[in-house]
């Protein structure tokens, strides 16, 4: 693997440019407002599937180094070093000298830390106040050998992990010490140790409560190579079996709640640990079930953000579902379940389970699906007596009961939905129709932009690299192909070199040193060998292609806009309306015209595709 690609695949998108901006979530998007223009509502997103960025303010995109360039005011070559140095790989010209096995290093180091944390609060002096605060909340002793749990006093473990080998740089490296002013600090002070584990066992990072009313109550393990918070699953190392057993995920959201419902014997719980349920948390969990009920405390059970997320997440969980051969041979897709378990005013599962187990599965026996969890809601906190009520409610839940696939399920709640608002259920399912109907035009359009983009290449623009380099003398129209479509930082540089010159040994020596494998393979790719007399047209599908696709991302981000949100007044929204729907035809109009003109030439799309 090339540097480059090294680089990106040891880091997110959004983690990185979480650094930079605050984000919201919007779908299976993050959004921001632009830094790199003035703005007031944010347009700027990232896209953590196509691990690329775009503000449709002021047009800019790419990927991880392009914002970095851009941002820092740096070339490529720097914003390279800079990723590098965050991803905690080491660079040398055209050779890759990481070796393949620091990861190894960095879990055996922090499971080092873990058996002295948990030797300390056995046996040590030291951990009186913590052992005793375990028992207090009604820990045993086999739940806290099983969880591993631990104490740290805040001295002693860099000099007992010294005496064992283990290297400063990786303590550093998993954030079990901190630097400081030049001098090396341990991370973690006084506080109740939970070591956090992925599928497979690994030891990614450690969660620490305090034991008074510190702040904050829970320090977690810094982002590391090993530990993001926004992926974890606490306690998925002991909860997949039970989960796949009993075909349901309970998802709760904090440390101590995992660990007494497995000390009671339940055991198919994972934390999400306080965040919203994330992509990467929805594909572990998919391995397992496409069953989750998430127990939500009444205040969060109500808000309307937290369930748009999960809802999303459902919709995540859907889409590329797990397809099960059925015994007739068929294939047919499980849609995700997701359940609402509603929990008692001001408890969370710790404090049920601990009370009565017994109430706790009574509770999860009356876990709501999410649509009529989220009718009731709608039901309990808007004025359906009066019109804006309805509209409101009927805005909010018809896009969503639209999407419903099974029909029987469809028709359902679009009736208990009619009965709600006191209309008529016809009015409804038209409505409901029409929504359908532009969504599933969409999503078939939408469809192709995906294939060719993976995470560490991009087919098609490499394609039309590979094709303009080695065919300087294929005419093309100018001005067609523009930088922008190209979104991985190290293609567009090369493109950008071959606007200086045709001449490849030149545009060798332009671009960055660390570009140049990657040029080389480019000039190596080979391409179709028959194509002959067709380069030209092969070229121009191209370059549609990679309009199209630019346009494609134009248009997602309209229809996202076009989601209403609370508290938007209704002049502004139907301003904002406007101005997309004005956007809209424009794209749509390019977007007809590129595809027709590709359709018209004809050129054989497995090529790209195959
Ligand atoms: P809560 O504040 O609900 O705490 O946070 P809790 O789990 O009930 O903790 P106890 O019972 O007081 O010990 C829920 C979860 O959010 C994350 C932790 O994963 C926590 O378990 N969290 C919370 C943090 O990471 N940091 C914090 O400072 C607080
Ligand atoms: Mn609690």
């Amino acid at each position: 693997m090339s540097n480059v690609n090294d680089v990106k695949q040891r880091l997110d998108i959004v983690d990185v440019l979480s650094s930079y901006l605050s984000f919201a979530r919007a779908g299976r998007y993050f959004k921001a407002a632009c830094p790199f223009h003035e703005e007031k509502t944010p347009s700027f997103f990232v896209f953590p599937d196509r691990q690329s960025w775009r503000c449709f303010g002021c047009g800019a995109g790419g990927d991880v180094f392009s914002f970095i360039m851009k941002k820092e005011g740096v070339d490529f070559s720097q914003a390279l070093r800079l990723m590098a140095d965050r991803a905690g790989v080491s660079l040398s010209p055209g050779k890759r000298t990481t070796e393949r096995k620091p990861d190894e290093r960095l879990y055996e180091a922090n499971e080092a830390a873990a058996r002295y944390f948990h030797h300390l609060l056995l046996n040590s002096e030291t951990a009186t106040a913590a052992l005793k605060y375990v028992t207090a909340r009604g820990l045993d002793r086999k739940t806290v050998e099983d969880f591993q749990l631990g104490f740290s006093l805040g001295e002693g473990l860099k000099k007992h992990l010294a005496e064992l080998g283990y290297r400063e740089d990786d303590l550093l490296a998993v954030g079990l010490l901190k630097e400081k002013d030049g001098r090396k600090f341990e991370f973690f002070r006084h506080r109740l140790m939970f070591p956090i584990r992925d599928v497979k066992k690994r030891l990614l990072g450690f969660g620490g409560r305090a034991l008074d009313d510190s702040a904050p109550k829970y320090l977690n393990s810094p982002q590391t190579v090993l530990f993001d918070k926004s992926g974890v699953l606490f306690g998925i190392d002991r909860a997949s079996e039970a989960i796949r057993e009993k075909r349901v995920a309970v998802m709760v959201e904090g440390y101590m709640d995992v660990v007494m419902a497995h000390q009671h014997g339940i055991r198919n719980v994972v934390g999400s640990m306080g965040t919203s349920l994330t992509e990467k948390q929805i594909k572990t969990l998919k391995a397992f079930t496409t069953n989750i009920a998430f127990a939500l405390d009444p205040d969060v059970a109500g808000n309307e953000a937290t369930l748009r997320g999960i809802e999303v997440a459902r919709r995540a969980f859907d889409r590329g579902s797990l397809q099960m051969p059925s015994a007739l041979g068929a294939t047919s897709t499980l849609k995700a379940d997701i359940r609402i378990i509603p929990l008692p005013e001001g408890k969370d599962p710790d404090d049920v389970i601990r009370e009565n187990p017994e109430v706790w599965h009574e509770l999860v026996k009356q876990a709501l699906p999410l649509m009529d969890h989220l009718l009731n809601v709608a039901s309990s906190k808007l004025d359906l007596t009066r019109p804006e009520g309805k509209s409101m409610a009927s805005e909010q839940l018809l896009p969503l009961i639209a999407e419903i696939e099974d029909e029987m399920q469809r028709e359902y709640y679009l009736g208990k939905l009619a009965t709600l608002l006191g209309v008529n259920e016809r009015i409804l399912v038209n409505k409901a129709s029409d929504l359908l109907r532009t969504r599933t035009e969409r999503a078939s359009r939408v469809k192709p932009r995906i294939d060719s983009v993976s995470r560490f290449g991009d087919r098609l623009e490499e394609y039309c690299l590979a094709l303009l380099l080695q065919h300087p003398e294929i005419p093309r129209e100018k001005d067609r192909l523009v930088p922008e479509y190209f979104e991985r930082t190290e293609n567009r540089e090369i493109f950008l070199s071959m606007q200086e010159t045709s001449n490849t040994e030149r545009i060798a020596e332009i671009v960055a040193p660390d570009l140049r494998e990657h040029l080389q393979s480019l000039l190596g790719t080979v391409l179709p060998p028959d194509a002959g007399a067709r380069w030209e047209t092969a070229l121009s599908d191209c370059i549609r292609r990679l309009e199209e696709r630019w346009l494609l991302v134009q248009e997602e981000f309209v229809t996202l806009e076009f989601e209403p949100f609370a508290g938007q007044d209704a002049a502004a929204a139907r301003a904002q309306r406007e101005l997309l729907e004005q956007r809209t035809k424009e794209i749509n109009s390019r977007l007809t015209r590129a595809m027709r003109e590709r359709a018209e030439s004809g050129f054989g799309k497995e090529r790209l595709n195959g």
